[in-house]
């Protein structure tokens, strides 16, 4: 393998799956998503969730007013289904600029998804607008079934809800979230040029060994858990393949440390500090740093039929040391303290 290049120039990156939070931690994580990325899917599971247009008008306010002075980023903001959202909101939010996008978490799935979806038979009226207008739907795919080991749940949700979800709205245009499987990979390979992917940078770097190396881990549990390292492998693969439907998605899931370190810790790791710097790691590691900037800042774009950014950001081949623990300021200026993804370690990428 040829030495690395000293550094690397990219159109600047998008998140297009990321969780900014609301109040005091919006305020103490916004920042690190804003230095890397030009725009970013926001998710909706807030408390209450993001089901109507002027919530979503208003939560968009409160993440620009968050934003550090100069800041170029933009928040586009999701839908979070129910099983009795109108679809005539998604609609008008959708024409009106508002929503870019909507999110199913079947119900139970993960962090404040009690109001999600419970039977994806009922939203076919939806679906059937959804297709029309070509707004996409992002799913976190994972059935709740209790029956089903929690390492299956995702590709049983493909192949209970998802293949015949696609068959009954071919026109329907889906990200599968964060996926963690081989058979995810496989499944959107496989699938029409409506059914995309996001990857995110911990499952291409871990498997299901960190959560129990050494002692049990809370910081590296995620929903969906991170799978065997044959899967690891398989999500390599598709990330650097250079198939424009997988993409970059951190899945970004700040949660305080007192509340992941707890008898019943929070899903969710907190990539977004060293986010393009983990990815271009991974890259590095399958010699295909040349095919990081179309993951990282094309693909994404051209699936949601946006302007690729114009900006550019560099990477310098130095190492950045990631702390142990970041203790970031909220709102009211008191440090919120949360543990980052790769804490602990030398990255060879530093952001410029
Ligand atoms: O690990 C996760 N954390 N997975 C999700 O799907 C939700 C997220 C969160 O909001 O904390
Ligand atoms: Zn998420």
């Amino acid at each position: 393998m040829s030495a690395p290049p000293a550094q690397l120039s990219l159109r600047r990156p998008d998140d297009w799956h990321v969780h900014l939070r609301d109040g005091a931690l919006l305020q103490a994580v916004l920042a690190s998503t804003a230095a890397q990325f030009g725009r970013a899917i926001v998710m909706p599971n807030l408390s209450p969730p993001i089901t109507t247009v002027a919530a979503a008008l208003a939560y968009r306010q409160r993440i620009l007013a968050a934003l550090p002075d100069g800041s170029g980023f933009t928040p586009l903001l999701t839908a979070y289904l129910t099983d009795t959202i109108d679809p005539a909101e998604l609609e008008r939010g959708f024409g009106e600029g508002v929503f870019a996008a909507c999110k199913l978490y079947p119900a139970n799935a993960t962090t404040n998804s009690a109001a999600g979806v419970s039977d994806l038979a009922n939203l076919s009226a939806l679906f059937e607008t959804l297709e029309r207008l070509g707004m996409p739907l992002l799913i976190h795919g994972e059935v709740t079934d209790a029956e089903i080991d929690i390492f299956d749940r995702e590709a049983v949700f493909i192949e209970r809800h998802l293949e015949p979800l696609l068959r009954r709205h071919p026109g329907l245009k889906v990200v599968l979230e964060h996926i963690t499987t081989a058979e995810a990979a496989a499944f959107v390979a496989a699938s029409s040029a409506n059914l995309a992917a996001t990857i995110t940078p911990h499952h291409l770097h871990i498997n299901r060994n960190a959560l129990f190396r050494g002692g049990l881990r809370p910081d590296m549990y995620c929903l969906p858990v991170a799978k065997r390292e044959q899967h690891r492998l398989a999500l390599r693969a598709a990330a650097i393949s250079g198939n424009p439907r997988f993409f970059l998605g951190t899945d970004s899931a700040p949660h305080p440390r007192h509340a992941k370190e707890a008898a019943c810790g929070c899903a969710g790791i907190f990539n977004a500090p060293y986010a393009i710097e983990s990815y271009a790691l991974a890259f590095e590691q399958e010699g295909a740093l040349d095919r990081l900037e179309a993951f990282a800042s094309e693909f994404g774009p051209r699936f949601y039929g946006l302007p690729l950014n114009e900006e550019r950001i560099t990477l310098v081949r130095e190492s950045v040391s990631v702390p142990a623990r970041l203790h970031l300021n909220d709102a009211a200026g008191e440090a919120v303290e949360l543990v980052p993804f790769h804490a602990g370690e030398l990255l060879p990428w530093r952001l410029a």
